[in-house]
């Protein structure tokens, strides 16, 4: 999966320098044209000409040689690579990163890439664990950079616990990985509905519900990160795609989010419907601020057409639809009634029931029922653990 591809090694300065090497000849073995970058801080710990050498290309450590004048220009640099890797990928280059700081070549090259950014990090378990690291991992990967997860272990001081750089051979299987699941769903269009639907009962009041949107945005997400091209409708919502190409429509009502959807319908392969669309909207949008009355007060209200309903009676063969179902009491009957109503390829049900599932939560809980009545229950996951399982479901439907 690795054959061709321009790939930028960057290497800090940490003890962990040692396994770059191997990461550089694993990255040639499979294919890879590699151009190591170093910190001046890592040159400490393995020899630019280790890597040059392992590499078949000289290692760029400064902006520039003073000797020969020559000018390292990391704009092409940038634009030349395939991936970015930073490994390791030290505090110090992680806050520089996260911070847009470039103080040295590797971080200009990281400010001036347009490609995929990987970053595995390695340091002690206290500078990993303290909340500014935090802060900037979460920042980055709001980014879309991906990172590779440090393991657990005995670190260079001797503490054990989490910091260590993942092995080389992990890293190489994590970006060949990458790249498979690229091809997954290579030139499908979709479309992803997420968050809630407001609608207005006068200029400042509106009747809303409480969805976050992020299990839609980690879905579309997934999608992009599969190859399709994704269309995210969303209702109001301060989630943001960590996928660049994600292109997004903001709606506001249900019926906002209907023309939105008609008008993108027609040529998408696959729809996945994860927003919490009102079924009801006030009959009449008071053009005045209601002023507050000494009795009761009652807003008249008017059914919304149902989006995913409409979708279904709409859909054409080789076009596949799926709905979402978040239910309180009889969930399987419930979700069922759903999918046949609807005419879903299958519906993802999540009961409020399940502790971790549902609103603002990071978490959920799903069960997959398809057309055929097969239900797949999976374990409490992240939501994007849990987008990953739809949209490996989705592909497995789409390529058979
Ligand atoms: N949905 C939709 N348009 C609506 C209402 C719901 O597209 N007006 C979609 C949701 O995005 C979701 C599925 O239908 O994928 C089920 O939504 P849900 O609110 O659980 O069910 P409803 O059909 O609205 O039924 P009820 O509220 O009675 O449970």
């Amino acid at each position: 999966m690795l054959e061709g591809k321009n790939i930028i090694l960057g290497v800090c300065g940490s003890i962990a320098a040692y396994k770059s090497a191997l990461l550089v000849r694993l990255l040639v073995k499979a294919g890879a044209h590699v151009q190591v970058v170093m910190t001046p801080d890592a040159v400490n710990f393995i020899t630019p000409l280790t890597l040059a050498t392992l590499s078949k290309k000289p290692v760029l450590v400064n902006y520039y040689k003073t000797e020969t004048g020559e000018w390292h220009n990391h704009v092409e640099l940038g634009l030349w690579a395939d991936m970015l890797i930073i490994a390791p990928a030290t505090a110090n280059t992680l806050a520089k990163m996260a911070n847009g700081l470039c103080d040295n070549l590797l971080s200009a090259v990281y400010l001036s890439a347009k490609c995929p950014v990987y970053f595995a990090p390695a340091m002690d378990l206290d500078m990993w664990l303290h909340p500014a690291t935090r802060l900037n991992v979460d920042k980055l990967q709001s980014f879309g950079n991906v990172m590779i997860a440090p393991g657990n272990g005995e670190l260079a001081s001797g503490l054990y616990g989490e910091g260590r750089l993942a092995e080389p051979e992990e890293i190489v299987d994590f970006l060949s990985s990458e790249q498979k699941k690229k091809l997954l769903l290579a030139g499908h269009k979709v479309m992803v509905t997420a968050g809630p639907t407001y609608e207005a009962i006068d200029p400042v009041r509106f009747i809303g519900n409480h969805s976050s949107g992020k299990m839609g945005f980690a879905i579309a997400d997934e999608l992009a990160k599969m190859g399709a091209d994704v269309i995210l409708i969303s209702g109001p919502s301060a989630q943001v795609s960590k996928q660049k190409s994600v292109k997004r429509i903001d709606v506001t009502s249900a019926a906002q989010m209907l023309d939105a959807c008609l008008a993108h319908y027609k040529n998408t392969k696959v729809c996945i419907m994860s927003a919490a669309v009102a079924d009801y909207t006030p009959a009449h949008i008071a053009q005045q601020k209601i002023k507050k009355k000494d009795a009761g007060f009652n807003i008249e209200l008017t059914a919304t057409t149902d989006i995913l309903k409409t979708l279904g009676e709409q859909k054409t063969t080789g076009q596949l639809l799926v709905g979402f179902a978040l239910e309180t009491n009889d969930e399987e009957m419930n979700a069922i009634t759903k999918l046949q109503k609807k005419n879903l390829d299958f519906i993802v049900l999540n009961s409020l029931n399940d502790a971790g599932a549902g609103f603002r939560k990071d978490t959920n809980k799903i069960t997959i029922i398809d057309r055929d009545l097969q239900k797949t229950t999976f374990e409490l996951k992240s939501k994007d653990a849990v987008a990953y399982d739809i949209c490996l479901k989705v592909a497995q439907l789409i390529n058979g």
